[in-house]
């Protein structure tokens, strides 16, 4: 495949793999924006990356850098630098990532659905929504020039289970989220901890396109939780995450228009606008289905 045209999308760092993947006795081989890219760690324990042409033989190197427990690549030159993150230097956090997901839709469409409160008591029922209690809050959005992010901002939401430390007091809570597009195909969220008042747990959504239909999503967590078992956490957020998957590959067409939603908008759908507006914007056609509707 060749390589896409859109500048945009290039010049960004993705995803490409947890650090514990890359073992010294073997080489990782993945897919970023079409292209074939291995991973290897040396006898120092010092990783690289280059692009694979079509035989698999080693082309280019390719930068490779760990944040956030993650390893990011990019195919592109002068890529927009990895956002700052604070809550990942915090002492008293705990750093968690629950593996990746395949998901095989668009990654604008993934984006999307992480930003969207209003789906959370029809797919996350009796936990991160209840029936009885669907409705979004006023809220707003927020650019922010001196990062070029989006942000959505005084989210609130009624959860009977917001969290694995939530689910141990055995009672619902109005969560408060704070959300950020990062860049085109990243976003986390910010949302509050049970039993840390004023504080919030920091979830991001970063994502690897395969292709324009195919993605890996990887969500490292720097989370506020002195109770749950590692593995709690880990099975708590991959049980969300596998409804998500299911709604998200049943979504046509897989390519995401960038005319507004077919339904009457509502405030759930402010941060969904923002996110279209500004990937119109910056240039984005990765993932977009173009305007013929092709
Ligand atoms: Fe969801």
């Amino acid at each position: 495949m060749t390589v896409t045209s859109d500048m945009t999308t290039l010049r960004q760092w993705y995803p490409v793999a947890y650090p514990n993947q890359i073992r010294p006795e073997s080489t990782y081989d993945t897919t970023l924006l079409d292209q074939r890219i291995r991973l290897s760690r040396d006898d120092h324990s010092q990783i690289t990356a280059h692009r694979l042409a079509d035989d698999n033989s080693e082309m280019a190197t390719i930068p490779i850098v760990q944040r956030f427990d993650t390893l990011f690549s990019t195919l592109g030159d002068s890529p927009r630098p990895l956002p700052q993150i604070a809550e990942f230097s915090e002492d008293d956090r705990r750093i968690i990532h629950c593996g990746s997901f395949r998901v095989r839709t668009s990654p604008c469409r993934i984006v999307e659905n992480f930003l969207d409160m209003a789906h959370f008591c029809f797919v996350h029922t009796d936990v991160l929504g209840s029936i009885d209690r669907p409705e979004v809050l006023s809220y707003k959005t927020e650019y922010h020039p001196e990062t070029d992010e989006i942000w959505a901002v005084d989210c609130q939401f009624f959860q009977p289970t917001a969290s694995k430390s939530a689910a141990a007091s055995g009672q619902g809570l109005m969560a408060h989220y704070s959300y950020r597009i990062l860049s085109p195909f990243s976003v986390m969220l910010y949302k509050s901890a049970m039993n840390f008042a004023g504080r919030f747990d920091a979830i991001c959504l970063f994502i690897q396109p395969l292709s324009e239909t195919d993605c890996l999503c990887y969500m490292p967590m720097a989370i506020l939780d002195n109770v749950s078992t590692k593995t709690d956490i880990i099975d708590f957020q991959q049980s969300i995450f596998v409804q998500d998957g299911i709604i998200l590959e049943n979504q046509r067409p897989k390519l995401m228009p960038l005319t507004p939603r077919s339904e009457t908008p509502t405030r759930a759908d402010l941060s969904s606008i923002a996110y279209r507006r500004w990937l119109k914007s910056s240039g984005v056609r990765f993932g977009l289905q173009s305007v013929e509707g092709s």
